[in-house]
């Protein structure tokens, strides 16, 4: 039977997984896959090592397509969800892109790798998935090797990351001696190795928990523990709370290991019990469109560029926040009023042998783009203008020296800066009185990607000049005075010409609050 738009809006769960490098976001997302029906073989979305990895389903895609969608979005259906993961990247292809695709989910699952607790990126992407409010799940991963003790990740969690966390299930043991989960929420155990028990991988637990029978788990003295570890968090630890869950105050905790595909099956069934399915949006009015409504409305969080010269074509990433999208269909960019007709789309599949006649609130479409969008735009159709709300810009954090390597070619040199800072690829600031041009982003693959759209979409050679590193804060206009500019820091001005300054490092914006404790020190986000 055909479902009706609701109920297709109400099975979607659209996420992101945000991790460091190397905690295990690619294995997870791999086992997701599978359990999904995506993919059919370990090592088709990663492959990056092994060399002889499965000839996948993406490449194909992406040679279809001339353009690099890798893993960009991944559908598929599990149960009776159809889930949508939006990829993070990470490692070197960090960008601002990762920050805004955050901006396109309903909820994020944090993964954590069991030895290592927080790290540095994923502090940073939980810090936009908390201003978002959205709910955060998290799961901390290689529970197959020796890492730190759980309570003391939890701990971490609550002071580094300021949330409160329930955890969900409980690790028996860890590394060689790891046997299992303890799995509170469902009241059973689940065990890692059941060739070396009674063979039964799930033991359900009585209502005062306790195993049902005896069983060789039983004779484990380090079950007892976790026995009394699980008493203990049950008394001592946080509330369950869907409420706080779904207003992001609250984490269940997951524990498992991708590689093995050890409790990977377990999280994704609960994950997508508790997940929120696509809500209302906010618009710049403050008023929210129904998901439900007739009428067709998204907003473009991401741009990709085709690296490959022969091919100039960008593709628009659009979240889809209400109605529903049909090929072909005319819409209105809310920017410029302009209509457009929507032939060129394309949506993202994690199987290139499916096809989905249908895109509703909550999935995300691909638009061919030769020029009409920029990150933030809204399109929607019916009569009522519907534009969403500004997306938030994110503090740099490395920045460049940039001039034409050409004077004679300083006019496409503009057009080009002014284009690509528009559509939010780049960030540009100029020094305040020399006003020497200055871009600036969150990773060193933004700088990569402008160098060669310049060249290769605007014929223009450039020079970048690395300045490292610096801490952007934007000062109020009226406190600046020229004399705070020193040696450590460098006074620029925004392209809305709000002056900022750019510190060597901390202690020099420590320096600078205490010689100006009344000038207040502003970062984006
Ligand atoms: P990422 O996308 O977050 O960067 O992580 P990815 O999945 O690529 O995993 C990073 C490494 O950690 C991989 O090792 C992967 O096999 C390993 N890994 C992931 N989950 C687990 C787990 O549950 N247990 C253990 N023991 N290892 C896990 P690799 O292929 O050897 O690559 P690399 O470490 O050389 O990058």
């Amino acid at each position: 039977m055909e479902l009706t738009q609701q109920q297709e809006v109400d099975r979607r769960r659209t996420f992101a997984i945000i991790s460091h490098p190397d905690a295990g976001k690619t294995t997870i997302t791999e086992q997701l896959l599978l359990f999904g029906g995506a993919i059919r073989n370990a090592g088709t979305v990663k492959g990056k090592k092994t060399g002889n990895f499965a000839k996948s389903d993406w490449m194909d895609i992406e040679k279809q397509r001339g353009i690099s969608v890798t893993s960009s979005v991944m559908q598929f259906d599990f149960e009776d969800k159809r889930v949508n993961i939006l990829d993070t990247p990470g490692h070197e292809d960090f960008s601002e892109d990762t920050y805004r695709t955050l901006m396109a989910v309903d909820s994020a699952v944090m993964v954590i790798d069991s030895a290592k607790g927080i790290e540095a990126q994923t502090k940073k992407l939980f810090q936009v998935c908390r201003m978002r409010g959205i709910p955060i799940f998290t799961f901390i991963n290689k529970l197959d090797r020796d890492g730190r003790e759980p309570l003391e990740l939890l701990e971490e969690l609550e002071e580094v990351l300021e949330i409160d966390s329930y955890p969900m299930n409980w690790p028996i043991g860890m590394g060689k001696g790891f046997e299992g989960l303890y799995d509170m929420y469902h009241n059973r155990v689940e065990i890692y190795r059941p060739d070396r028990y009674d063979g039964e991988r799930l033991i359900p637990l009585t209502e005062d928990r306790q195993l049902s029978r005896e069983h060789d788990i039983s004779k484990l003295s380090i079950f007892d523990q976790v026995q009394d570890e699980v008493e203990l968090l049950l008394e001592a630890g946080n509330e369950f709370s869907e409420e706080k869950i779904a207003k992001g105050e609250l984490t269940p905790v997951f524990f498992g290991s991708a590689l093995t595909n050890f409790g990977v099956e377990t999280f994704l069934e609960t994950f997508l019990q508790f997940a929120p399915k696509p809500e209302a949006h906010k618009k710049v009015d403050e008023e929210r469109v129904d998901p439900y409504s007739d009428d067709f409305s998204g907003f473009i969080f991401k741009i990709q560029a085709n690296m490959n010269p022969a091919h100039r074509d960008r593709i628009a990433f659009v979240r889809i926040c209400s109605g529903s999208f049909t090929k072909g269909m005319d819409v209105t960019l809310s920017r410029t009023d302009k209509k457009i007709k929507l032939n060129n789309s394309t949506q993202f599949m994690a199987d290139s042998r499916e096809t989905v006649e249908k895109a509703v609130a909550g999935d995300i479409i691909g638009l061919y783009d030769t020029g009409n969008y920029q990150i933030g735009d809204t399109i929607y159709t019916g009569k009522d203008k519907i534009e969403y709300e500004e997306l938030p810009h994110f503090t740099p954090e490395l920045f460049m020296k940039v001039t034409a390597k050409n004077v004679m070619k300083q006019k496409s040199f503009y057009k080009g800066l002014n284009q690509l800072v528009q559509e939010g690829a780049i960030q540009l600031y100029k020094t305040y009185l020399t006003e020497d041009f200055i871009v600036g982003a969150v990773g060193q693959l933004q700088f990569e990607v402008f160098k060669h759209r310049m060249l290769n979409e605007y014929n223009t050679e450039i020079i970048m000049e690395t300045m490292g590193s610096k801490i952007a804060r934007w000062i109020d206009p009226e406190q600046l005075d020229e004399k705070m500019s020193s040696s450590r820091n460098i006074l620029a001005k925004d392209r809305f010409d709000q002056p900022l300054f750019l510190f060597e490092n901390q202690f020099a914006m420590r320096w600078f609050a205490d010689k100006y404790p009344e000038v207040e020190l502003k970062a984006l986000l």
